[in-house]
């Protein structure tokens, strides 16, 4: 099959990879010469484990190329895919921005030749796909195509097994034509017996705001029993292993933290509260998901400063993490952003590291952060350590060498990384979440 993607963003460029790791031919567009001239060199924009070698290898192989110019592929393709982004409208209402999606729309049009699916794989509003196949027809009216929708559903850091081994693929589509190329694109995960699910471009379209509404809404459900639980003196981490043993709620998204981040969660629970009110429906759970994370956040920083004595004047704080997960360089809506300027306000010095986001952080984050080498740096004369992201390396710290360097035993683990009981034990004043015990 030979594929055009256009957008070689996060989706873009994951999903452009898989597709000729598949077997495809696969031609990666975008407007950004910079961007191609790099990747032509073998530089990856973002940092997502095992993505380098993919293209590599792939590009090496013949199946993968990259281009500024959208006449060179799409000529030729079975299916072209939109990847571009949709990031909240800069009015400030919640509303996905589709910019690019039409531009994309417009700039492919002239080139379709031959029957062609034109595939959308950004996140998009119900309708969408509709509005770009017209943009599409009044550019060319006579092109030869059918519109499909096909969400994904990767996680930054683990997008490239994500896209191998995913727990379904979501088609949705008008044709059966349609349906047979999209069906051929994703021949190889019948090996492993993906479930398909071909349905209408509309339920498509929704099925992937529905899917990360309801992740938010399991994070928020469990960062609010979190606190509960620290209010009746219970802990959450048994909690969330006995209520995710039962198959009706599952184990997974059920970690408290200190609220969740990201490039998709945010951006989408606000996209579909403002898709829901345009049809004048509700989605109230969602809606309390939102203000839930944003209370956390805060509720975070009152945690903090309760730990270190009641007050930030004078005192020194070292945050180990900033991104808003591991694996990724990513600050994008991470809690590190609300949380840390809210206590340099008061008067806290920061002391920070992460071991991928300290380039980006700077970008998100106030000046006068101190940005050092390693966890053992920033806590070197703190008041206290707080865990922000879950990183490999903070897992098995030298919690011995931590106490020594820390001017106060404080340790504020919003990950629960840790085990209060250990950490007191070695004389810590320890803090996670939702850990009343
Ligand atoms: C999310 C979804 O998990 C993907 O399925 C989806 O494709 C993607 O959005 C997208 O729409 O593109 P991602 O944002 O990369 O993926 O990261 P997640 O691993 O889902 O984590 C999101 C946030 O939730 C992080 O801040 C994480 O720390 C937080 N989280 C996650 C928790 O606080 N607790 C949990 O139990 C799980």
């Amino acid at each position: 099959m030979n594929i055009t993607m256009i957008g070689t963003g996060y989706v873009g460029l994951v999903t452009g990879t898989c597709f000729s790791e598949f077997g495809h031919h696969v031609t990666c567009v975008d407007k950004i010469p910079e961007k191609i001239e790099k990747l032509l060199q073998g530089e990856i924009p973002i940092y997502e484990p095992g993505l380098d070698v993919l293209v590599e290898k792939n590009v090496k192989e013949g199946r993968l190329n990259f281009t500024t110019d959208p006449s060179e592929a799409i000529p030729d393709s079975d299916a072209v895919f939109l990847a571009v982004g949709t990031p909240t409208s800069r009015r400030g209402d919640g509303y996905a921005d589709l910019t690019y999606v039409f531009e994309a729309a417009r700039e492919i049009a002239p080139y379709l030749k031959d029957y062609t699916v034109i595939v959308n794989k950004s996140t998009v509003p119900v309708g969408t796909a509709r509005q770009v196949a017209r943009i599409v027809k009044e550019s060319n009216p006579d092109a030869d195509f059918d519109m499909a929708s096909n969400p994904e559903f990767l996680r930054e850091g683990a997008a490239i097994n994500d896209f191998m081994r995913p727990d379904r693929v979501v088609i949705g589509v008008e044709s059966q034509r349609a349906e047979e190329v999209l069906r051929d694109i994703y021949r190889p995960l019948y090996l492993i017996e993906t479930p398909i699910v071909c349905t209408t471009i509309e339920t498509a379209e929704l099925t992937k705001y529905a899917a990360n509404a309801f992740l938010a809404m399991k994070i928020s459900f469990i960062n609010e029993i979190a606190n509960v639980c620290e209010a009746v003196g219970a802990d959450v981490t048994a909690l969330a292993k006995a209520i995710g043993m039962d198959g009706r709620i599952g184990p997974k998204f059920l970690h408290p933290g200190p609220g969740y981040g990201g490039s998709c969660f945010p951006k989408d629970t606000l996209a579909l509260l403002r898709i829901v009110q345009e049809y004048g429906e509700n989605v109230r759970l969602v809606e309390a998901a939102v203000e839930v994370n944003a209370a956390q956040k805060a509720r975070m920083v009152k945690k903090i400063r309760e730990a270190i004595g009641g007050s930030e004047t004078g005192k020194t704080i070292a945050f180990l993490g900033l991104t808003f997960k591991p694996e990724t360089d990513d600050m994008r809506e991470a809690p590190s952003i609300t949380i840390i300027p809210a206590l340099m306000e008061k008067g806290a010095r920061i002391k920070a590291h992460d071991p991928q986001g300290m380039e980006e952080a700077k970008r998100y984050l106030p000046d006068g952060i101190e940005y050092v080498k390693n966890a053992y740096e920033a806590c070197k004369d703190a008041d206290a350590a707080v865990l922000m992201t879950e990183w490999n390396q903070y897992r098995s710290l030298d919690l011995e060498r931590i106490k020594r360097l820390l001017k106060q035993p404080v340790f504020i683990d919003l990950r629960n990384v840790y085990d209060p009981e250990t950490m007191k034990r070695l004389g810590f004043r320890y803090t996670g979440v939702g850990r009343g015990v």
